[in-house]
């Protein structure tokens, strides 16, 4: 992983440092801090000479300005009261990279009016976005990155203790992120169902409990759609169960289940070589989880969470799973399997059904890089939600919007239950050319009884969504904001 910016917290104060970088609202009015700083009024020559807006994100550079830093850089935050989530994550991104090579940056967040104040929480989230902007996937990089000296950043802050506090939080959810985007970057050679497994608990050190069942106990438990699925494959399966513990003694807890199809060939029924690659990132759903419950128990949330994820390889090989093959789920239903590439709710079936029998949770919210015409229909920009629940369905909207993780939803109903009726099983695992992606949903709606339940398709937007000021992974870390937002505002 590349090397993550070391961040404090301080007053704002005019602290030596190569780079200052200074947040300036659109008003253009430089704090006394600022005019401090700047004596000669270069600064305000700049401004005034050149195109910067203050808009959020926008910057402008001024290079050996006479106060002793190599450069100052403006950045703007629009109206801060107004600014986003996801605004002031970009903000904290922009200073990130416009720091180019320095190393000590100090960032000031001082306002020249009461209006325009910046809030505890707007700088732990620019400090959150500067650390997500900085991760890179480079493990496997043989030769130093010329720019890569690790940079220590000082976030100023004018409510120092409100800020420490808003940082605790958002520094384990912005690791919790990381950690998902890591998972997601890894290759299968390298992370395979019982190396993630490995890694889930590594959770434990957070106060996580996990417990990972072997191909035996699955077996006993009946889990035979998803072992179908790693039939092929000569990585034995595995599933790993996080249970964060913060809620009341007896409360219900709250359930999310992850397909972590750690490679998807497609199976006997193979997918094109071209671009096959990207099928590493097929567990993407199972990595937001677990970086769930990384973010979650790093900030001590105070409610009762399950973390349940599916970890099979799907691959074809003299003992894989034929199209034609009728496999018996854990819930008792029979389903005929069409397809060998609709893996994912084989996995997830037998996930879901394990997670209601055991737990009773509230409620159950599955992530999935489920289906490529997910893509089709919303393309890089939302995650389609499918739920029999309005409130959830509501819920998830919210946050989506608050985080800018956005979700849109997609309709279920009989007439597309209908179409994965089978003539030889209960079921069969594909519906035929269209709606594909509600196909799959009434699949798995098939496995939640009536707990309330949402399934979000995250093959668009787990991987290789368009870059940002505040990520430029191809693994994103979809969904760890989303519902770490989703707990805290509805569930907590
Ligand atoms: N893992 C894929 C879905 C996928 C596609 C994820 C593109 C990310 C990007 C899934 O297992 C799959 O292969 N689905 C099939 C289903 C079909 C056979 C009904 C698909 O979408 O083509
Ligand atoms: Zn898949
Ligand atoms: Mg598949």
């Amino acid at each position: 992983m590349a090397k993550l910016p070391v961040i404090s917290l301080s007053k704002n104060t005019a602290s030596k440092s190569d780079t200052i970088a200074i947040i300036l609202p659109e008003d253009l009015k430089l704090s006394p801090l600022a005019r401090q700083i700047d004596p000669s009024g270069q600064l305000k020559r700049a401004i005034s000479v050149s195109k910067f807006t203050g808009k959020i994100a926008s910057s402008l550079e001024v290079i050996a300005p006479t106060n002793g830093a190599d450069k100052i850089i403006l950045v703007g935050c629009g109206e801060p009261a107004k600014a986003s989530e996801s605004d002031w994550l970009k903000i904290g991104g922009k200073i990130f990279a416009a720091a180019g090579k320095a190393t000590k940056i100090s960032v000031l967040t001082q306002s020249a009016t009461k209006k325009n104040a910046i809030s505890a929480e707007a700088v732990a989230l620019m400090a959150a976005g500067a650390k997500l902007r900085a991760y890179k996937f480079d493990d496997y990089m043989t030769k130093p990155d010329k720019d890569g000296a690790q940079k220590k950043m000082s976030f100023g802050a004018d409510d120092l203790a409100g800020t420490r506090k808003e940082w605790q939080r958002l520094s384990g959810v912005s690791d919790g992120v990381l950690l998902a985007r890591q998972l997601v970057n890894e290759p299968a050679n390298v992370l395979d169902p019982v190396e993630f497994a490995k890694r889930a608990q590594g959770l434990k050190s957070l106060g996580v409990e996990v417990q990972v069942l072997g191909e035996p106990e699955m077996k006993k438990l009946g889990m035979d759609a998803l072992l179908g699925v790693s039939l092929g494959s000569v990585k034995p399966p595995r599933m790993a169960i996080m249970q964060w513990r913060g809620g009341k003694k007896g409360d219900k807890p709250v359930a999310f289940v992850g397909k972590g199809v750690v490679f998807d060939t497609g199976g006997i029924s193979i997918k094109p070589a071209g671009g096959m690659e990207d099928m590493k990132g097929d567990m993407g759903g199972a990595a937001a989880v677990t970086g769930l419950m990384h973010a979650l128990a790093s900030r001590k949330a105070k409610t009762n969470v399950v973390g349940i994820i599916g970890l099979v390889e799907n691959m074809p090989d003299g003992k894989a799973q034929r199209p034609g093959d009728i496999v018996t789920s854990m819930s008792g239903q029979t389903i005929e399997v069409i397809n060998t590439d609709a893996e994912g709710r084989l996995v997830l079936a037998d996930a879901l059904w394990y997670c209601q029998k055991r737990f009773k949770p509230k409620f159950m919210v599955n992530l999935a890089t489920l289906t490529g015409a997910i893509l089709v229909a919303l393309g890089n920009h939302h995650a389609g939600v499918f739920s029999n629940n309005d409130e959830l369905a509501d819920n998830l909207f919210k946050a989506g919007q608050l985080t800018d993780e956005k979700v849109w939803r997609l309709p279920l109903g009989e007439e597309y239950d209908k179409l994965i009726d089978s003539k030889n099983a209960d079921m069969k695992n594909v519906g035929g050319r269209f709606a594909g992606s509600i196909t799959a949903g009434q699949f798995l709606q098939r496995f939640v009884n009536d707990v309330p339940w949402a399934h979000l398709d995250v093959a668009g937007t787990a991987m290789g969504s368009p870059k940002n000021a505040y990520n430029q992974s191809w693994g994103s870390g979809f969904g760890v904001r989303l519902l770490d937002r989703l707990v805290a505002d509805f569930y907590e």
